[in-house]
């Protein structure tokens, strides 16, 4: 089977526009604008209205990204949607967004890994493209979080934003730019740390569920902060090793945004300056699969990001997921 190089053609995000603000959660649970910037970095989240769902923002950012890579739907042949928030169990919410977007010719699914889902649906994706079973495939990290958050838990409520963002990866036209290597890892042991109790087959929705609010995020905040900080350095530390390369190689690090505090430490443990450092939580909040596409597009947007820069990606989730990409940027 012949491989080839795989690159990202073209990027495009989508966000809803009602802000929740830190000043809003100081109305709503027992909390601190100061509190949440300084343990977080977070300053506001985007959330949606009433009614609208993953599909919708995930079709919006998906959409974009078909344009600009200057391509039609009909021209996707595979979809993968990361995402922790399908809008139903099943069917997946790739099959919606096929419907959505009008992708005549694409199979796909979902792909469960919580704030990993983007690196590891670029992973996947890039993987079928590069062994030749799709031509254009659509990577879709989105999650309408406000959806299975209790926001009368100060603990989990001002973390996490909704959001999405697409990628469409197709081969290489510049041998020199394009997915290098990544490196992935599960860790079980750390599933209670991180999850949503109850829906699914072990804890299926009774009065009783709904009453003890277990559809809700439930979060050992310290647990899964340490697990974070060192797990990061670790996959990517391995894979810069691998690839005969140091932090002092790359042009920028653009960490899943949980924690700047998370994505600080793992920078330094890698030898990255603050400055190659992509941060935006302050502006989105945590939207698990959606926060390395909106890091990435608003790295291009500010000028951080240009063409041939050599890029790590990496994350961290709920599972545990951990991940790590990376890139040489072509667009
Ligand atoms: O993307 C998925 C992966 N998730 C993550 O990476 C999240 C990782 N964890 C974290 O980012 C941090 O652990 C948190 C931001 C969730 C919490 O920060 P922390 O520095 O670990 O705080 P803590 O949980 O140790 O709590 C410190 C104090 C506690 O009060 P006491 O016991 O010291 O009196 C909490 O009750 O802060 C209190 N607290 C709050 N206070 C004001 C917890 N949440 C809040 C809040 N506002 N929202």
């Amino acid at each position: 089977m012949n491989v080839r190089r795989v690159e990202i053609k073209s990027l495009a995000t989508f966000v809803p526009p009602r802000l929740l603000t830190n000043a809003d959660l100081e109305k709503m649970v027992d909390t601190s604008d100061e509190w949440i910037l300084q343990r977080t970095g977070i300053r506001q989240r985007h959330i949606v209205d009433p009614g609208v769902a993953t599909s919708d923002l995930a079709a919006e950012a998906a959409k974009k990204a078909i344009a600009r890579a200057g391509l039609t739907p009909a021209d996707i042949d595979l979809i993968i949607v990361g995402t922790v928030t399908p809008d139903m169990l099943f069917p997946s919410t790739a099959c919606l967004v096929q419907h959505k977007i009008g992708a005549t010719a694409a199979w796909g699914f979902d792909l469960s890994a919580a704030c990993s889902a983007f690196t590891y649906a670029l992973t996947v994706g890039s993987q079928i493209v590069a062994a030749g079973g799709a031509q254009h495939a659509l990577v879709i990290g989105a999650d309408v979080m406000s959806s299975i958050i209790d926001y009368t838990d100060r603990a989990t409520c001002v973390l996490f934003g909704d959001g999405a963002g697409a990628v469409v990866l197709g081969a290489s036209t510049d041998p020199a730019v394009g997915i290098i290597d990544f490196e992935h890892r599960i860790d079980g042991s750390g599933g209670a740390s991180l999850c949503m109790p109850a829906g699914g087959s072990k804890m299926p929705a009774t009065h009783a569920t709904v009453d003890q609010r277990l559809h809700f995020v439930k979060q050992d905040g310290q647990a899964v902060f340490k697990f974070a900080v060192r797990q990061t350095g670790e996959i990517c530390g391995r894979l810069l090793k691998r690839n005969n390369l140091t932090g002092e190689d790359l042009d920028l690090f653009v960490s899943h945004q949980a924690n700047k505090r998370i994505i600080m430490s793992a920078a330094e443990r890698i030898g990255m300056p603050p400055e190659k450092v992509v941060i935006n939580i302050d502006r989105f909040g945590n939207t698990t699969a959606a926060t390395i596409p909106l890091a990435l597009n608003d790295a291009v947007e500010s000028g951080q990001l240009k063409k041939g820069h050599l890029i790590l990606l990496t994350s961290v989730g709920a599972g545990f997921t951990v991940g790590s990409v990376l890139v040489r940027w072509g667009l």
